[in-house]
């Protein structure tokens, strides 16, 4: 297994509208192992493939937060089927937005339909950070990102902090040479 690299905003692959998988192959089944991989040892409780640069509609989740029995779920072109009339709200953090959190409301719980990793159509019905979770990772497949569900002034706050950590980070790599 590999870790892949995170891709965080301000970045155009987070902001486009990614492509469903057509056939479930041992490529697709290693990529979401890395996404795993990648998501734990971040470490994060969920991944969609646009954050490390594939726009595949793949997401991973795992909210156990429980090294000894983890409950990682791998999920194929993920769709929300039903949402519930009661929302919660979380304050949510994302692995493409480091060290930035706002809370964001979203109905509380949903169903998701999915092809798991054998391609094998799921129905999961989720609720609490669940539920939560697989939200946010399928707006990532949207180009949606948390952020985009709070207010502009607040979401420019932030994508501004972003830009200027990523010009920082920049400037002191091209003094490395
Ligand atoms: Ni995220």
């Amino acid at each position: 297994m590999t870790i892949l690299k995170i891709y965080t905003a301000p970045d155009p692959v987070l902001k486009k509208i990614a492509a469903p998988v057509v056939t479930v192959t041992h490529e697709t089944r290693t990529l979401l192992n890395d996404m795993l991989e990648t998501m734990y040892a971040a470490p994060g409780i969920g991944l969609a493939a646009p954050q490390v640069g594939v726009s595949q509609r793949l997401i991973v989740v795992d909210v156990s937060r429980d090294k000894e029995n983890p409950t990682p779920y791998k999920m194929i072109n993920p769709e929300i089927i039903a949402v519930s009339d009661d929302d919660s709200s979380y304050e949510e953090g994302c692995l493409s937005l480091p060290q930035h959190y706002a809370d964001v409301v979203r109905p509380a719980r949903v169903t998701v339909r999915y092809l798991d990793e054998n391609g094998k159509s799921n129905t999961l019905e989720a609720d609490g950070l669940l539920a939560t979770c697989i939200q946010h990772e399928i707006d990532h497949l949207e180009g949606i990102l948390f952020v985009d569900h709070i207010s502009a002034l607040k979401r420019n706050i932030i994508l501004r902090k972003l830009l200027k950590a990523k010009k920082e980070q920049q400037e002191n790599a091209a003094h490395k040479l």
